[in-house]
């Protein structure tokens, strides 16, 4: 089976200045052509450093996305950035869905599936967010949780270069805490079948899953090795370049 090339994204949601550059160099130079023939890098910084990021890593072929966008093109939204503003700024993808995103703003599927229609529109791949949270994953409901999210969340113009699904479990956020191999595992197994759905038979093996929450250099190894797992959405550990290229270089 042709397994999809994977993609690591950094998500630095609202961390980084312009000093945070070096990071960013840090990265450019650890991306060797050994990693780049294995392994998809993309870093998702706040959207004031868009720009700045973008422009710096013309020719490392390390991808800019967004964090989050509007569903609409333009207009009077007041502190949103539509995803055409994304891609005018350098970037290629814009993550959509995010638990914090859900959990602090409210988003609901609905409002999940208009960004990543918009991010299709502004031709961005939208990296879709799902997971469950610790009472829903106690209570057993966590397949259920995911389907929902996926069939609400996931537009019908989906194929395998505009979306990317991510895993995170709500409760593996930042926490230091992840599932075991067999829980990702069975997740990420639903997740493609969803798929076989969502976005067709041909498409589905194509389209890259990832898995985040916790991911770390020590645990990335077992992590990226599971079935259906084509990749990581790490937060925390994308800020240091070397924890970053490090879980890069678990593939
Ligand atoms: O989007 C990535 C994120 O939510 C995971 O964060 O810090 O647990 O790697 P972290």
């Amino acid at each position: 089976v042709d397994r999809p090339r994977p993609l690591v994204a950094g998500n630095w949601k609202m961390n980084g200045l312009k000093s945070s550059a070096k990071v960013l160099t840090e990265i450019h130079a650890g991306y060797t052509p050994g990693l780049k023939a294995k392994v998809e890098l993309a870093v998702c910084p706040p959207a004031t450093l868009l720009s700045l990021f973008a422009y710096a890593s013309v020719g490392s072929r390390v991808a800019i996305g967004g964090q989050d966008c509007h569903a609409k093109e333009s207009g009077a939204f007041t502190g949103n950035l539509s995803a055409e503003m994304l891609a005018d700024a350098g970037a290629t993808y814009v993550i959509v869905g995010h638990s914090e995103r859900r959990e602090y703003h409210k988003e609901r599927d609905i409002d999940v599936c208009a960004k990543a229609v918009a991010a299709h529109r502004a031709g961005l791949t939208a990296i879709v967010c799902v997971g469950e949270t610790r009472e829903e994953r106690e209570a057993g409901k966590t397949l259920a949780v995911v389907r929902k999210q996926l069939r609400g969340s996931i537009p019908v113009d989906s194929n395998s270069h505009n979306l990317v699904v991510a895993y995170e479990p709500v409760w593996a956020i930042g926490t230091g805490l992840t599932p075991t191999v067999a829980d990702v595992a069975e997740v990420h197994a639903l997740i493609r079948d969803e798929l076989r759905r969502l976005v067709g038979k041909s498409e589905a093996p194509k389209v890259r899953i990832l898995y985040g929450g916790s991911v770390k250099p020590s645990n990335a190894a077992e992590l990226m090795a599971v079935d259906n797992v084509n990749g990581a959405l790490v937060g925390g550990a994308s800020l240091v370049a070397a924890d970053f290229l490090a879980i890069a270089g678990a593939y």
